[in-house]
């Protein structure tokens, strides 16, 4: 297949940034995405010129790093995958492929399609946790018996891997898929009681102090998901956060 790639390039944070075409050959159906651009790096530095920066760890869908915009949409055209497990046999020879960086105003550019999601991990050690008293007498968490649906969802919740789709594709930059999936989990839980009220009021409040917009309920977060969180976690953060503001 031969591609007509068109990528954001920016030196750096104050750099303004702008769309760069580059023309690619030789890419075949079973490359996943970050593979072509490996493949399209590869010739950069061939000719000596400066490959394209971007975000990557794992490879398998679970660490959240490949953050990429693609044709408009948070981790490509595919639902419930990320970047790198998104194939090229989803394009067709000879087509026109946008790719950028997450645009928000929490995660600035460092440089061409890398972003700073450190804002994520600021809200999360504000009370993504639980606190155990390793006192030498501590209860074994799983002799707690927990009903299977509770851990079900909680499972769910969990699974989020903090990749920030949900806050590229939402309108107002809004974080709140994420954070709900944070509190929620937790929440599902006995051993999340215990802080439940300390750990979404920080949280939120550390949200709002990063930047992070308003939820309007457009649900744009929940297609884009690789995930597939659900904003059902959305209205138990909202329960949670309501509850702790009444104690
Ligand atoms: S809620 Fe979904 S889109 Fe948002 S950070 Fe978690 S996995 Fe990524
Ligand atoms: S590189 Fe880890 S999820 Fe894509």
């Amino acid at each position: 297949m031969k591609l007509n790639l068109k990528i954001w390039r920016q030196n750096g944070p104050n750099d303004k940034g702008r769309m760069v075409d580059y023309q690619i050959e030789g890419v075949e159906g079973d490359m996943s995405f970050l593979e072509m651009l490996d493949l399209l790096n590869e010739n950069l530095i061939a000719k000596g010129e400066e490959p394209v920066a971007f975000d990557h760890d794992c490879r398998e869908g679970i660490c959240g790093m490949c953050s990429l915009y693609i044709n408009g949409e948070a981790h490509g055209p595919d639902r419930l995958i990320t970047t790198c497990q998104l194939h090229m046999r989803k394009f067709k020879d000879g087509d026109t492929i946008y790719i950028e960086p997450w645009r928000a105003n929490a995660f600035p550019v460092i440089k061409d399609l890398v972003v700073d999601r450190s804002a994520f991990e600021r809200i999360q050690q504000a009370g993504g946790y639980i606190s155990v008293n390793t006192s030498g007498r501590t209860v074994d968490a799983n002799t707690i018996p927990i009903p299977k649906k509770d851990a079900d969802d909680a499972f769910d919740s969990a699974t989020c891997i903090g990749c920030g789709a949900c806050v590229a594709t939402c309108k107002n930059s809004s974080a709140m898929l994420f954070v709900s999936a944070k509190v929620a989990q937790f929440a599902r839980l006995p051993q999340g009681k215990v802080e439940a009220a300390r750990r979404v009021q920080n949280m939120i409040a550390v949200m709002d102090e990063e930047g992070f917009g308003s939820c309007t309920n457009t649900g744009a977060c929940e297609v884009e998901c690789p995930k597939g969180i659900s904003l059902t976690n959305i209205a138990i953060l909202n329960k949670e956060f309501l509850s702790a503001q009444l104690k």
